[in-house]
């Protein structure tokens, strides 16, 4: 591919962000269903990769066209020979792992350690650069704490190590999923480089990507908790308009969720405790689901509607059911699936 073919991959798209457990394949396929075109590996951690480890992270589905891997390390040469094997399997394009916070991959110097040591991050991206020859972007965050902002310098450092585009996680290691992501500093990237940039940080409903198409220069955006609490927003966001599914339409995406998780883990005990294990999880993220009106992002912004506290859900059984965080009534919605006995089954 040529260098142009490469950026362009990366140009004014809408992708669902790489999410360890939340992005697994059927909750892709889900996703893909609704509108993401472009979809993501978890996180795989690439000297497990290169030991015959982490396979499973790299399945992907035929209906998954534009299916990326992400991978995380910190010595280059690993890297690169785990970005070879992720183009063997199959993947469209590779992302770099530079944004992840959490202490077991940061003690061991990958993920966000890197943002503290440029100059190795760079040297990571050149070397995955000459092993591979499909569009490839470095995931970051604006730094490692708010004393040690340097997401400018990092992303011309990627540049020039020659990554296709930059992916902006509008917040420091150190606040983790505190606060608002900063789109400012977002918009301060965007400007300072001549790849793209792709935008990651609360967005919620479209006019959350209308207001930051307008007000920055960042042209692509990536998506990653609202895909998980309403998988249905790539639908949103393709067309620009609110969805509000009720009730009887969310038991359906459920349903369809349960169907590919069946599909991809089996019908067999073994399998369906897996599905059972995976919808728990992400009825976590379900239930923060509100029907978010235009009046409430203008009454909460600049701070996100990601970030407020949910309104109360409409007085009635089947909203107060979904919206429900009590473990006991997620039990009983997915006895309820298992049964079929649920509205619009
Ligand atoms: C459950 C979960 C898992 C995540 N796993 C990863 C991951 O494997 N790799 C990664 O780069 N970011 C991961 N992230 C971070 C997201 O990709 C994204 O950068 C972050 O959530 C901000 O976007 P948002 O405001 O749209 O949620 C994860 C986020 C969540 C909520």
């Amino acid at each position: 591919m040529t260098d142009q073919e490469r950026r362009d991959f990366f140009r004014r798209i809408v992708a669902m962000a790489p999410m360890a457990t939340g992005g697994n394949l059927p909750y892709r396929r889900l996703c893909r269903e609704y509108g993401a075109v472009r979809t993501c590996s978890e996180m795989v951690l690439a000297h497990k990769l290169v030991k015959g480890g982490e396979r499973p992270l790299l399945r992907h589905h035929p209906d998954e066209t534009d299916f990326g891997v992400q991978l995380a390390g910190k010595r280059p040469e690993v890297v690169a020979d785990a970005a070879v094997i992720a183009v063997e399997a199959g993947a469209r394009f590779i992302d770099l792992n530079f944004g992840c916070p959490i202490d077991l991959v940061v003690r061991k110097g990958a993920g966000a350690a890197l943002l503290r040591r440029p100059g190795k991050l760079a040297a990571v991206v050149a070397a995955v650069r000459a092993a591979v020859d499909l569009p490839l972007s470095a995931k970051i965050r604006l730094g490692y704490s708010a004393d040690r902002i340097n997401c400018v310098k990092v992303a011309r450092m990627v540049e020039e190590a020659g990554a296709d585009a930059v992916v902006v996680h509008g917040r420091t290691r150190a606040q983790r999923y505190r606060l608002s992501a900063d789109w400012d500093r977002i918009d301060e990237v965007a400007r300072a480089v001549s790849i793209p940039v792709v935008g990651n940080g609360d967005i919620l409903t479209c006019w959350d990507l209308e207001r930051r198409r307008a007000e920055t220069a960042v042209e692509s955006f990536l998506i990653a908790r609202g895909a998980l609490i309403k998988p249905w927003i790539f639908t949103e966001l393709r067309d620009m308009k609110p969805l509000y599914p009720e009730p009887a339409d969310r038991w359906g995406t459920m349903r369809r969720y349960f169907d590919l998780a069946r599909e991809h883990f089996g019908d067999d005990a073994r399998g369906l405790g897996r599905v059972r294990r995976f919808f728990l999880w992400h009825l976590g993220f379900w239930n923060r689901y509100y029907p978010w009106r235009r009046e409430d992002f203008l009454r909460t912004a600049p701070d996100s509607l990601l970030q407020a506290r949910n309104p109360r859900p409409p007085a009635d059984p089947q909203w107060e059911l979904l919206a429900s965080a009590d473990k006991k009534d997620h039990e009983r919605i997915w006895d309820m699936l298992l049964a079929g006995d649920h509205p619009g089954a």
